[in-house]
């Protein structure tokens, strides 16, 4: 089956389906058992993102488990700082951890080896393409340059990303420095996973949220566009949904100044914001983590709301964040059989 022919990619190429293709952020992690069992066999975290054996088990999971339309590579954003040296290490109960990054540090890093480092990742991508259903688009990830770089400069994660935010305005060159420096990295990581079988990539900027005007303007969408740019200067037909959560009314100048073509919504979006915001092109997202935590009426009601809303647009249905380690698998089954369930109309015709 041809790259095409893949639902997600009909949508993110502008169609309408109905139903509409539904997959989940983190959908591979803590809340599935069987996920659990492979991380306990696999050692570290890091091991499991790079034995492609374990990496490519864990990525079919949740596709065997609920068929969702896209499989997406098993990785972190944080391999790309790791493949930079910066001791990444995730301990039990504290997240990840690396060595804080410094202005002298900043000119010291050197991204010459770190596509040879992320080899595992490619291996991983090539061998998912054989295995996965033809029908199932494969999507490729990486981390934006700022949401990345909050971690590099605190050296873990922190509720404000106050370190990064006073790190920038102290250190404006070094600063943008490590933006573009880790904007060229992953324009190079991206291609590399294109290349390696991923139909489609997406870049999380999972902290843009804590930005100012100016700051959004040269940390969120300047590297990202700058990615954006150089993937698809190099290959044209590369299709990108960038996730920039906290973004809100910022997101319409953000779809067009990158040239992403499709924009993830985060769930304080407002449904009539994101009905604006599709005009312009597909849009995904944006159900509430938790109410796939709390299940039932939450969960119906919010899954109905967004198909009511966005199901006449080009829509991939998601969440507006990563799914939670206490989300209940029968709950995504419920909300996966909902979605496909087609109740787009309110039950009429149009
Ligand atoms: O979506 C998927 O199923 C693919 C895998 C994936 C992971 N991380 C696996 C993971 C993806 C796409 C990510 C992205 C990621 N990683 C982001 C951006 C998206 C988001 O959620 O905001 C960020 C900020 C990270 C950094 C990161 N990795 C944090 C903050 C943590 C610890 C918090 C947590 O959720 O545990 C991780 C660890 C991590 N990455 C886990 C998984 C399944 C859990 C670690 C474990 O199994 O022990």
């Amino acid at each position: 089956m041809s790259d095409e022919s893949r639902a997600i990619m009909k949508v993110l190429g502008g169609e309408t389906l109905t139903p509409p293709p539904i997959w989940l952020m983190r959908q591979a992690g803590r809340y599935l058992p069987e996920y659990r069992e492979t991380r306990a066999k696999a050692g570290s975290f890091l091991d499991l993102c790079y034995s492609p054996d374990y990496a490519v088990e864990v990525t079919l999971q949740p596709i065997r488990r609920f068929g969702f339309d896209a499989a997406i590579l098993f990785s972190d954003i944080l391999v790309v700082p790791d493949a930079l040296k910066r001791n990444v290490r995730f301990t039990e109960g504290h997240g990840p951890e690396m060595d804080p990054i410094d202005e002298a540090g900043i000119r010291a890093l050197k991204g010459k080896d770190v596509l040879a480092h992320l080899a595992p990742v490619f291996e991983t991508l090539r061998r998912l393409r054989v295995d996965l259903p033809g029908k199932t688009t494969l999507l490729g990830f990486c981390g934006a340059p700022w949401t990345v770089a909050t971690y590099m400069i605190a050296g873990h994660g922190t509720p404000d990303q106050a370190p990064a935010r006073l790190f920038a305005y102290r250190h404006p060159e070094a600063f943008e420095h490590l933006l573009m420096l880790l904007a060229e990295i992953s324009a190079d990581y991206l291609v590399a996973q294109i290349d390696a079988g991923a139909d489609a990539v997406q870049i999380f900027d999972s902290w843009a949220g804590v930005l100012g005007g100016p700051e959004f303007e040269a940390f969120a969408v300047k590297p990202v566009a700058r990615i954006i740019t150089a993937v698809k200067e190099r290959r044209p037909a590369a299709r990108i949904i960038a996730f920039a959560k906290g973004a809100g009314l910022m997101l319409k100048d953000y779809r067009q100044k990158t040239g992403a073509d499709a924009i993830g919504l985060d769930w304080t979006v407002p449904l009539p914001l994101a009905v604006e915001l599709q005009k312009d092109g597909p849009v995904q997202g944006n159900l509430d983590p938790m109410r796939v935590v709390a299940g039932g009426r939450a969960l119906l009601e919010g899954a109905d709301d967004i198909l009511q809303h966005l199901g006449h647009g080009p829509l991939i249905f998601n969440l507006g964040h990563g799914i939670t380690p206490q989300a209940d698998p029968q709950h995504v089954a419920a909300l996966v059989e909902r979605v496909r369930g087609g109740r787009a109309t309110d039950g009429k015709k149009d």
